[in-house]
């Protein structure tokens, strides 16, 4: 994998290249071939005979830890739970798992995990506290991981930060990583209902010469239908590039930039809100989860589609450079730095909450709410785009999707990843929250690291996309190179595959 050298890149700093997997079933991602694993691949049969003589650790009982550990238990995996005391180890309990036997402080997990009794092998501590809680135990436990044990993330913060975080793995253990690609809750509820959550995988540290098998068996185990492979510090790269840009931080600023100018233009709240957000959730973001950018574009009105058009142009050429200021930023470790230090402040949560409702209590955060609540009388919006502010909306939200995923793809992630971390993460699970219970809520609930960056970054996009909504909503657009770039794109093209292999299409046999 190429990658354009960043000063500080922690490739460059001794990060091994993962392993090539030796199995896998090619998928064509809009013209890239990726391989990727499949159940039919790597059975869990054989995820039993891998990690069968092994305790695995799940330690932290948060969001993840709950979602793989039962998941783990009832694929009859020997799994036990390092937790300390409080409400979150209440939470153990109640969902079973006995003190002394299954439930342990964080320590006592780890050392009977990774110095078990014959015949049992060293086994697996799967990192699952939460990215700060990572950082501040790991002195505690550090020398507890004898040789031969692995260390498993669902996230490449910790591993890949490691000059910010301190967590530097002794090199007689493994280093792995499947991350999840969805919430916790969708972990166990896909699990449930009998389809596979996708997730990415990665090989950091490879001590035993059995790292890749750990990560394959480990990724079945906890219930993924396909895994596809990453390394750790393009994972993280793209996850907080995204949090920040497409999934939550750019989109409200390009909310509010527009928002902005349409209130200028003498809307009322009322009618700016259903222009900007309420037409994003409610109708755009479900036709681009279905058919792709280049479906919505193919089904607009032809009177419309120069104003989508100037949406398209303006958002994506204005939203260029930050996005390249920001993942320079998460390269180099400056973000990771900035947000480690203010989430270490003993009054952070009060500061993020603060910021919160200032926007929940804003004009924009009011005039949402109060056309949610309106929704129980009828729809609010139309199912289709039917006037140029929607069709210029549009564009707009396509526009910073193809600028952020453009980037990806020149900084050498996967199609699929690029996709999932622009579109389909968006699509699938952010907006639709957003539209349920606001964009406050919807970042209250993503980890702090989200919370802090998308707050920090999303006045750098408003400020840049807002004058560009000015002339977007009077100016028509006539271009077949920017509609052939649509409909040509690689990314649209990877969205129909990535559509494909969807948990909703999946039935795991167990
Ligand atoms: N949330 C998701 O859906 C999701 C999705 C994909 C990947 N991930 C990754 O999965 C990992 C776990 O995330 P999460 O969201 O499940 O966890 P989380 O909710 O952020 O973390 C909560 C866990 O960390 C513990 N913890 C926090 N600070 C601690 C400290 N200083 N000392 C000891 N324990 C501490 C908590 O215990 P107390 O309750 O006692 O504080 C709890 O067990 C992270 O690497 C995350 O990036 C998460």
């Amino acid at each position: 994998m190429s990658f354009r050298g960043i000063e500080g890149d922690p490739r460059q700093r001794g990060a091994q290249e993962p392993q090539r997997p030796q199995i896998g079933t090619e998928f064509d991602f809009g013209g890239v071939k990726e391989s990727v694993v499949t159940r039919d691949d790597f059975p869990l049969e054989q995820a039993r005979q891998v990690l069968g003589k092994e305790t695995i650790a799940v330690v932290g009982y948060g969001v993840q830890g709950p979602a793989q550990s039962l998941n783990l238990r009832d694929n009859g995996f020997n799994v036990i739970i390092g937790q300390r005391e409080g409400r979150t180890y209440d939470k153990a309990l109640e969902d079973g798992w006995i003190p002394g036997v299954s439930l342990f402080s964080i320590e006592e997990a780890i050392k009977r995990s990774t110095q078990p009794e014959r015949p049992l092998k060293p086994g697996q501590i799967q990192y699952l506290l939460s990215d700060a809680g990572q950082k501040d135990q790991w002195p505690n436990i550090r020398d507890l991981l004898s040789s031969g044990a692995s260390l498993y993330f669902s996230h490449g913060f910790g591993f890949t930060f490691r000059e910010q975080t301190g967590i530097n793995p002794p090199e007689e253990i493994d280093v792995i990583l499947v991350a999840p690609k969805g919430a916790g809750r969708s972990v166990r509820e896909h699990f449930q209902a009998g389809r596979g959550i996708n997730s990415s995988y990665a090989v950091g540290q490879d001590a035993t010469g059995r790292a890749l098998e750990r990560t394959l068996a480990t990724g079945m185990a906890i219930g993924s239908g396909f895994l596809f492979e990453t390394t750790f510090e393009d994972e993280v790269f793209s996850d907080l590039t995204g949090e920040r840009g497409v999934l939550l931080g750019a989109v409200y600023g390009l909310w509010q930039g527009a928002y902005n100018v349409l209130r200028q233009n003498n809307l009322s709240p009322h009618d700016a809100v259903l222009h900007t957000v309420e037409i994003s959730t409610q109708t755009i973001s479900k036709i681009i989860g279905e058919k792709g950018g280049d479906g919505l574009l193919k089904d607009l009105p032809p009177n419309l589609v120069p104003y989508f058009l100037g949406g398209l142009r303006s958002a994506f050429e204005r939203s260029r450079s930050v996005f390249e200021d920001l993942y320079g930023k998460v390269a180099t470790g400056v973000e990771v730095t900035r947000v480690l230090e203010a989430n270490s402040k003993p009054d952070y949560r009060e500061t993020l909450n603060r910021e919160l409702a200032e926007i929940a209590g804003s004009e924009f955060g009011r005039a949402a709410t109060n056309i949610r609540e309106r929704r129980k009388d009828g729809p609010t919006v139309a199912e289709k785009i039917e006037n140029r502010f929607d069709a210029v909306m549009a564009g707009a939200l396509i526009g910073i999707m193809h600028a952020q995923y453009d980037l990806f793809r020149e900084k050498g992630h996967k199609p699929s990843e690029a996709f999932n971390e622009t579109v389909e993460e968006a699509t699938q699970s952010l907006y639709p929250l957003v539209d349920r219970n606001g964009i406050d809520w919807m970042y209250a609930n993503c980890s702090t690291t989200a919370q802090r960056g998308a707050l920090d970054w999303n006045g750098r996009f408003r400020s840049v996309l807002e004058r560009g909504f000015v002339d977007a909503y009077q100016e028509r657009v006539v271009s077949q190179s920017l509609l052939d770039y649509i409909m040509d794109s690689e990314m649209w093209k990877a969205g129909e595959t990535v559509r494909y292999l969807r948990p909703e299409n999946q039935r795991l046999v167990r």
